[in-house]
C-alpha cells in the first residue's frame, strides 16, 4: 500500500477479509454450475457474506458513520457526513458464469462528497485506491489516465442496459450511434466498478452508463479523478442521491464523448 491513509487502511483491511471468502465462493461456482440447481441461491449467499464481513469491519472502524450499501440499504441513517458506500460484489453476473471479472467496491464519502475509495479485484488481485489530494494507485504503482485525444481512437466501454429497462431502445440507439464514431468496437465488461477503474488507469480511455446505482461508482469516482480523468453526471437522475447516469473519461474526450451521447431522448 503506497498510501498511509487510516480511512484506506479500514477500507482495505474490510476488503482483504471479505475477498478470502469471495475467492473461496467464487472457487465453488464451477461446481455448481454443472450442478441441476445451478449457482443462483449460493451467488446470494456470497453476496449476503461478503457484505457482512464488510459493514462488521467498518463499523467496528467507526460505529457512528453511515453506510449505504446495496443489499441491506442504509445502516446509521442519522450521519450524512460521514458514509461508506459498498457494493459487496460489483459484476454478480460475471461471478455466477464463473467470469473472473468482479470487484468489492468501497467508497468514503465526506459532506456528500467522495475523498477516498478501493476498487478490488481479488481474483486478477488488483487494488485500485485513491484519497483526494493523494493520487489514484494500482497495487504499488501511480496511475493515470490515457493521453487519447479523440472518440475514434479510443477503446470505449459501456454497460446495460438492464432488462427491464423503459429507455432500452434508446440505449441501443446511442450505442450503435457511438459505435459509429469509434474504430474499435466498444467493449462491454460488466463491472460498471472495474469500467471506471480501468479508464483511470489508461486501459479505456472512456465509459458511460445510464441507470445506475450510486454504490457502482461511488468508489471509482475519487480513483477516476486523481488519476486525472473527468466524471459527470448526466440526465434526470442529476439530482437524486442513489440513481446515476455517468460519463467517465480520461477529460480530453469528455466532451466529444458528451456531446455525441443522445442525452434528449433518454431523459
Ligand atoms: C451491475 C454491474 C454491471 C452494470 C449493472 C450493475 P451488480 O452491478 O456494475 O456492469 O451494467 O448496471 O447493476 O449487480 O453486479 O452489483
Ligand atoms: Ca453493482
Ligand atoms: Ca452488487
Amino acid at each position: 500500500m503506497r498510501l498511509n491513509s487510516p480511512k484506506i487502511n479500514i477500507i482495505y483491511k474490510a476488503c482483504m477479509k471479505a475477498s478470502k471468502a469471495l475467492i473461496r465462493d467464487f472457487g465453488e461456482i464451477e461446481k455448481l454450475q454443472v450442478s441441476s440447481k445451478g449457482p443462483g441461491d449460493f451467488v446470494t449467499a456470497a453476496d449476503t457474506r461478503s457484505e457482512k464481513i464488510i459493514v462488521e469491519e467498518l463499523l467496528k472502524a467507526h460505529p457512528d458513520y453511515g453506510i449505504l450499501s446495496e443489499e441491506v440499504g442504509v445502516i446509521n441513517k442519522s450521519n450524512k457526513d460521514q458514509r461508506w458506500i459498498i457494493d459487496p460484489i460489483d459484476g454478480t453476473m460475471n461471478f455466477l458464469n464463473g467470469i473472473p471479472h468482479f470487484a468489492i467496491s468501497i467508497g468514503f464519502e465526506e459532506k456528500g462528497e467522495i475523498v477516498s475509495g478501493i476498487i478490488f479485484d481479488p481474483i486478477k488481485d488488483e487494488m485500485f485506491f485513491a484519497e483526494k489530494g493523494a493520487g489514484a494507485f494500482l497495487n504499488n504503482s501511480r496511475i493515470r489516465v490515457s493521453n487519447k485525444k479523440k472518440i475514434k481512437e479510443s477503446l470505449l466501454v459501456t454497460g446495460g442496459p438492464k432488462f427491464n429497462s423503459k429507455k432500452r431502445d434508446s440505449i441501443f440507439e446511442e450505442y450503435i450511434k457511438i459505435s459509429n464514431i469509434t474504430d474499435a468496437p466498444i467493449r462491454k465488461f460488466g463491472s460498471a466498478a472495474l469500467d471506471i477503474a480501468n479508464v483511470a488507469c489508461g486501459r479505456f480511455d472512456g465509459y458511460w452508463q445510464w441507470e445506475l446505482n450510486y454504490w457502482d461508482i461511488a468508489a471509482g469516482l475519487i480513483i477516476l479523478k486523481e488519476a486525472g480523468g473527468y466524471v459527470d453526471f448526466i440526465g434526470s437522475y442529476e439530482k437524486s442521491s442513489v440513481k446515476k447516469n455517468i460519463i467517465a473519461t480520461n477529460s480530453n474526450i469528455h466532451k466529444e464523448l458528451s456531446d455525441n451521447l443522445i442525452k434528449k431522448n433518454i431523459e
